[in-house]
């Protein structure tokens, strides 16, 4: 009897610390099934077989907290509120190990891809090597037979050695006399960083990519956008059909425009690109662009954000828009609130992302959830 007692009693404890949730509540603690914060930072979100799964930079307390000491954690939902903990899908190796991906790296932004041909989930992330601070500049893959994991290290990459990018004029394959002394400042210098400044500074080594994308088409090619040359000029470029490695087609988008933390997606078939502008762990406003093709042109629009705090997009940064499952042209925009002295305790502001025409937009909510969906919403317009 007493021990009846007790059962009932902590089985009422468990219940009681796993309430369901039934919304979204942008900037406050987002408990996993053990009631602990979410550990999923610069995160990406994977649908597979009726299932979401979340992966994401697994943080710690403290300075040491914004480099990998763990690795890639993942969580899995049916419903998008409720997130159970799956563990580390990618774990770093050993401190010391010689691995480039050793305790210590800088490990950001995981996305994770299903591929139907090879059956495999393959998983993207920015890799900058321990000790160089941002230097190495490289894009790495992980595969894995289960979403969950473990996914095993394959290789990292600068992409595009020895390509020219789509487009690119056979006058700026060579240096032009003076333009290393051009300043930044001036728009001779955007010239000159449009017509391929520094995308023939990497030529042969290869360009230079940190924060990062995966966006898969309807057509199951798979593209990854990457925050090149200095941080200055987005990068595309399709993946291989088994998503491992580059095919070496690639363009530039917004040159010189200096865009980071890129998120894409696709509506009435046209492209969608919402990212942020390079101020380090402090927020800034977002900017977002529109194209008919991946290939571009894009062009650029309004700060998708809207009313207070619209400036620092509420004290955030993109990181994934995530198409919703079963809702057609329903998309969620998912962000960091970066905290990196306790790099552990950032937040994630999750929000519907609307459209208005062509311009998408952000609204604030302290409390929604996926019913805003079903509310009538302006029905997208075919490509041109
Ligand atoms: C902003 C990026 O978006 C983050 O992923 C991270 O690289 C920080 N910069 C580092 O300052």
């Amino acid at each position: 009897m007493k021990n009846a007692f007790l059962v009932t009693a902590l089985l009422g404890l468990a219940t009681a610390t796993q309430a369901q949730r039934t919304a979204f509540e942008p900037g406050k603690v987002w408990p996993d099934n053990h009631g602990t914060h979410l550990n999923a930072h610069g995160a990406g979100v994977l649908f597979d077989k009726g299932r979401y799964y979340l992966f994401g930079e697994h943080k710690i307390a403290g300075p040491k907290g914004n480099s990998a000491q763990v690795g890639v954690h993942c969580y899995s939902s049916k419903d998008l509120y409720n997130w159970q903990d799956e563990g580390i899908a990618l774990a770093v190796a050993p401190a010391g190990s010689g691995s480039e991906i050793e305790q210590g790296c800088i490990l950001e932004r995981p996305k994770v891809v299903y591929n139907k041909l090879t059956h495999k989930y393959v998983m993207w992330f920015h890799l900058e090597l321990k000790g160089q601070g941002y230097a190495a500049a490289r894009t790495a893959v992980a595969v894995s037979d289960r979403a969950t994991g473990p996914f095993r290290y394959v290789r990292s990459y600068r992409p595009g050695a020895g390509q020219w990018p789509l487009g690119f004029q056979d006058e700026w394959k060579q240096p032009v006399p003076g333009e290393a002394a051009l300043k930044w400042w001036t728009p001779e210098w955007r010239t000159a960083v449009a017509a391929g400044l520094f995308v023939r500074r990497d030529f042969a080594k290869g360009q230079m990519a940190r924060d990062m994308t995966i966006f898969v088409d309807d057509d199951g090619k798979a593209y990854h956008v990457h925050s090149s040359e200095d941080n200055l000029t987005l990068h595309l470029a399709e993946l291989t059909a088994d998503y491992q490695d580059f095919t070496g087609r690639w363009s530039t988008i917004a040159p010189a425009g200096h865009n980071e933390a890129p998120a894409l997606c696709k509506r009435g078939g046209k492209y969608y690109l919402l990212t942020s502008g390079c101020t380090g762990w402090a927020p800034n406003a977002a900017r977002s662009f529109v194209a008919s093709s991946i290939w571009g042109p894009w062009r650029q629009l309004e700060n998708p954000a809207t009313g207070a705090d619209a400036d620092s997009t509420y004290h955030s940064q993109s990181t994934y828009i995530l198409p919703v499952a079963g809702k057609p042209d329903a998309f969620l925009f998912m962000a960091d609130r970066w905290t990196p002295k306790n790099p552990i305790d950032g937040g994630y502001i999750w929000l519907p992302l609307s459209f208005e025409g062509d311009q998408p937009r952000l609204r604030w909510a302290d409390r929604w959830s996926l019913g805003v969906f079903d509310q009538p919403r302006p029905k997208a317009t075919a490509a041109q």
